[in-house]
């Protein structure tokens, strides 16, 4: 305890980890209770884990702590954002290429709107779709360089339903331990043997395909573009030689490389120049480049049209609206038309990292992507970090444990075409002297 009777710091990280760890971090509960153990609930209201959700909020709130979540944003987030009636320097969205308060893009999705309406009212299989569908899949298959692309209603479903679709019980999934959580969950719902390995250690990945490729049917190796984490990616030619190797197929999600790596945009296939045939599948999202909501696979015809027929999320789920169809068209023809904007990004991040260096920040392993994270080290400093910065003019969201380990705990700035020269320099400045200050006054 501290002189005030209040608890230190230390007893403070330890009550919050104590709160945190009576849920795991995938969400479920750490230990299972044995066989009659387990007290009746009869609420879900009730569960333990919601019950220990709300004591750590109250623990939080007990900090001081401002909760960074469901800020109510007065406008788009391109740059810059306005909550309260403040303008803050925005690094917490995904609109890497500025596309998403694009004039040309907002009359696009009014235009279909005033067309189509407002819902695809049913599934395209079953009750038809309107052309703009299908000329956003055919953009995407001939942007990327394949025969054919699927476009579904979001991002994370497309890499639940489309994993859990194409694996089954005779099959092995190799995957990043980064993953995200969506490519976990597919491959959970497929019953298909998963292993990860460890993050972006080739090796690791040579080594189980060399244990287990013999036992199943089909093999595949899941990874992404760029790591919304770190910032970085694989060495995506070297795990193409080991796929070959192997005899094993490959999932790359671009959530986060599309519009960010290659001289055009066009994601981490473009900047290593890979053979598009290759990768079986090259998923993405609406959502973040493409300035919309919903993702999307690519690849060869004759997998796109099984997938058509056949994909559960697709088949028995509505159609994307037509309105987010036409935004996400819009802004991938921006992409093509506007090159200067992936030049644009790529001199900011660059901008962005070599000053957060250069300033001595902990920014990992970043490198080349539109993701830099600032790692903290401590979730209680980390908060405090984000909340100062938030009062300062700058809005980026903490990542603390259980999301990361708690010597992880760092704040992720999303690089954006729109920022200016000033707003990272000033960004990465103020980082700085706040976290000096925050280390100064725990020491
Ligand atoms: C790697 C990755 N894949 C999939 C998704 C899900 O995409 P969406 O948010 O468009 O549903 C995300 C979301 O951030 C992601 O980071």
């Amino acid at each position: 305890m501290s002189a005030e009777g209040k608890p230190d710091t230390e007893q403070r990280k330890h009550l919050l980890r104590q709160l945190l760890e009576q849920r795991g971090a995938g969400g479920a509960p750490a230990a299972e209770a044995g066989p009659g153990a387990a007290a009746r609930v009869e609420k879900l209201e009730d569960a333990r884990e919601v019950d220990a959700f709300h004591a750590r909020m109250r623990h939080l709130a007990g900090l001081g702590l401002s909760d960074p979540c469901f800020h109510s944003l007065e406008g788009p987030a391109a740059g810059t954002v306005v909550i309260g009636g403040r303008t803050l320097a925005d690094f917490s969205g995904y609109n890497y290429l500025g596309l998403a308060a694009d004039p040309r893009v907002k009359r696009a999705a009014q235009d279909a709107i005033e067309q189509y309406g407002t819902s695809a009212s049913a599934s395209r299989l079953a009750s038809g779709q309107r052309p703009v569908h299908a000329e956003l899949e055919q953009e995407i298959a001939s942007f990327l360089g394949v025969e054919d692309a699927l476009v579904l209603t979001a991002g994370y479903a497309t890499n639940v339903t489309i994993l859990g679709h194409v694996l089954g019980p005779r099959d092995l999934v190799i995957h990043d331990e980064l993953a995200h959580n969506s490519i976990l969950l597919g491959c959970q719902l497929s019953h298909a043997r998963r292993l990860p390995f460890a993050h972006n250690d080739l090796d690791a990945l040579d080594d189980l395909l060399r244990r287990y490729r013999g036992d199943v049917e089909k093999a595949l190796i899941v990874v992404e573009g760029a790591y919304s984490m770190d910032g970085d990616f694989p060495d995506l030619p070297r795990l193409l030689a080991i796929r070959r190797k192997h005899g094993a197929a490959v999932f790359v999600d671009e959530a986060h490389s599309l519009g960010v790596m290659g001289p055009t945009g066009r994601g981490i296939g473009e900047h290593f120049a890979v053979d598009r045939r290759e990768v079986d599948l090259w998923m993405g999202t609406l959502s973040k480049t493409l300035s919309s909501v919903g993702g999307y696979v690519a690849g060869p015809g004759k997998l796109l049209r099984y997938l058509k027929y056949t994909a559960p999320g697709f088949i028995f789920s509505a159609g994307m609206p037509p309105a987010s169809a036409a935004a996400a068209l819009a802004a991938l023809r921006l992409l093509r038309a506007e090159p200067w904007r992936v030049a644009k990004l790529a001199a900011n991040c660059a901008l962005f990292l070599e000053e957060a260096r250069a300033a001595g920040l902990d920014t990992a392993l970043s490198g080349s992507t539109a993701v830099v994270p600032v790692v903290v080290h401590d979730s209680v400093r980390c908060l405090r970090l984000a909340a100062r910065l938030f009062e300062g003019g700058i809005n980026v969201f903490p990542m603390t444990y259980p999301a990361v380990a708690e010597d992880q705990a760092r704040l992720r700035f999303f690089i954006s075409s729109e920022h200016t020269m000033e707003q990272l320099r000033g960004a990465v400045s103020t980082v700085a002297r706040l976290l000096g200050e925050l280390r100064a006054t725990a020491a």
